[in-house]
């Protein structure tokens, strides 16, 4: 395809790409639902299996989602119709974009509601409200929360508008300055943060728990929400990478630039899991408390430890900034889609698109209190909308990717936006994106719904 601009603006660097894209991938998933879910599945033998879905399937639809976004240099919905134009392929898989928007709608509306838990505890913590609290209360003070809607409605309110006050800013001055500023922050913490959790007794049977794999702990449906949390954990299969992509400079390496992002999600998830069970061990705590993990082990670590009030106000803080970079990721490619396609200004389509996602919320917050008990499968509103997305369009999403770029683009178009050379590094990408992505989520997906 001839040499695309995009109307969005380009990062400055590739320094600016990779914190990006890092921040788009570490956010609630990494620190919040990365431990739960390996609590609920058993520990080590699911982080095992994560472990590969990010290695094995991540990384190469991470590469192929990239490259297909520099290659249309627009929104996603837009760049799949450009491309699949120029290869002269099905108009239909312009559908990824499309599936893309509607994952991203869904995510953010639930995604808000989460993130806006953690502006809560920034308030509760700071104001010493948990304050030298046992287990019990801090488990009390949580559900306390939830069982409020108009507190959730609140905190949820917030956090949606913080994010549409950085998209509509556009990409330089709303999103890049944004992540300059949160994500050194939030490296800077984690790590003081680990240093603390080494200090307990309960470190190393923390580690224990993330590292000795165990088969038999592990179910067929552990394994699909370990391939959905490697898509999630890595914005992937909804465009959110591929929108970031379109801005990316044109003399960047794309491998070695994605495979960076990938080890420092990855990193975060993992630190963030040692940091919690540690914590949690050290407290004659549940593992598989299940969502409410993060919000009711730490403040009693907090709630002891010198300075607890400081480091804990400043831990949720960091969560709200991680929560942050990451869904104005997802608002980005609906954004720009409606300012190419209809004629919005920035301002207008994030307010539009904020709104949407706004209304969808509700239906998560009130899975958690008045309507705790509409079900849809046997699960919460809330349960339903992570499992839809996470489980199922983002694998679909990914499995598309893979097949689009491995088998539909011809190969030398393709060799050439890598920018990968030709060497072992090269063929090692072709053939997990070409075999083994496709296999493996379809084989997964197949399994996990049948
Ligand atoms: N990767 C984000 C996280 O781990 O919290 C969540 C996310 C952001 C998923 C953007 C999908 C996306 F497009």
């Amino acid at each position: 395809m001839a040499e695309q601009s995009s109307i969005h603006g380009l990062w400055r660097s590739r320094w600016l790409f990779i914190l990006a894209a890092a921040g788009s991938a570490v956010g609630l998933g990494n620190i919040w639902k990365f431990p739960y879910i390996t609590g609920e599945n058993g520990g080590g033998a699911f982080v095992l299996v994560y472990l590969l879905c990010i290695a094995l399937i991540g990384v190469p639809v991470m590469i192929a989602e990239v490259l297909l976004g520099r290659t249309g240099r627009q929104s996603p919905i837009n760049t799949m119709t450009a491309i699949a134009k120029d290869q002269q392929v099905n108009p239909a898989w312009a559908g990824i974009g499309w599936m893309g928007a509607l994952s991203g709608f869904l995510i953010l509306s639930f995604y808000s509601v989460i993130a806006g838990w953690a502006l809560n505890y920034v308030c509760t913590t700071a104001m010493g409200v948990l304050d030298g609290v046992s287990a019990a209360q801090s488990g009390e003070t949580f559900s306390a929360l939830l069982a409020s809607p108009l507190t959730l409605l609140f905190w949820h309110s917030a956090f949606m508008l913080l994010t549409l006050a950085i998209v509509s800013r556009g990409v330089n001055k709303g999103l890049e300055s944004a992540i300059k500023l949160l994500m050194p922050m939030l490296f800077a913490l984690l790590a003081l943060l680990l240093a603390y959790a080494f200090t307990l007794e309960g470190f190393w049977q923390g580690f224990d728990f993330l590292f000795s794999f165990d088969l038999n702990k592990l179910s067929s449906d552990g394994v699909i929400v370990a391939l959905g949390h490697a898509f999630f954990t890595l914005s992937l299969g909804l465009g959110a990478i591929m929108a970031y992509g379109a801005y990316m400079p044109a003399n960047v390496s794309i491998g070695k630039t994605v495979l960076l992002v990938g080890l420092l999600d990855t990193l975060v998830a993992l630190v963030a899991g040692l940091i919690i069970f540690a914590i949690v061990f050290s407290n004659g705590l549940e593992p598989s408390a299940g969502p409410g993990l993060l919000f009711q082990t730490l403040p009693v670590a907090f709630g002891q430890m010198p300075f607890g009030t400081l480091v804990g106000s400043l831990f949720f803080i960091l969560v709200a900034f991680a929560a942050w970079s990451s869904s104005i990721s997802l608002a980005e490619p609906v954004v720009a889609w409606a300012v190419e396609s209809l004629g919005m200004s920035r301002m207008r389509a994030a307010i539009v698109v904020g709104l949407v996602a706004w209304v969808l919320g509700l239906g998560t917050i009130l899975s958690f209190n008045l309507w705790s008990d509409v079900t849809l499968f046997g699960k919460t509103i809330f349960a339903t909308l992570d499992f839809l997305t996470a489980n199922i369009l983002l694998p679909l999403g990914g499995l598309l990717i893979a097949v689009f770029v491995g088998w539909r683009m011809k190969a030398s178009d393709v060799q050439t936006e890598a920018d990968m050379g030709s060497g072992v590094l090269y063929a090692l990408w072709r053939v997990t994106l070409r075999y083994i992505a496709p296999l493996g989520i379809a084989f997964v997906l197949y399994n996990g719904l049948k």
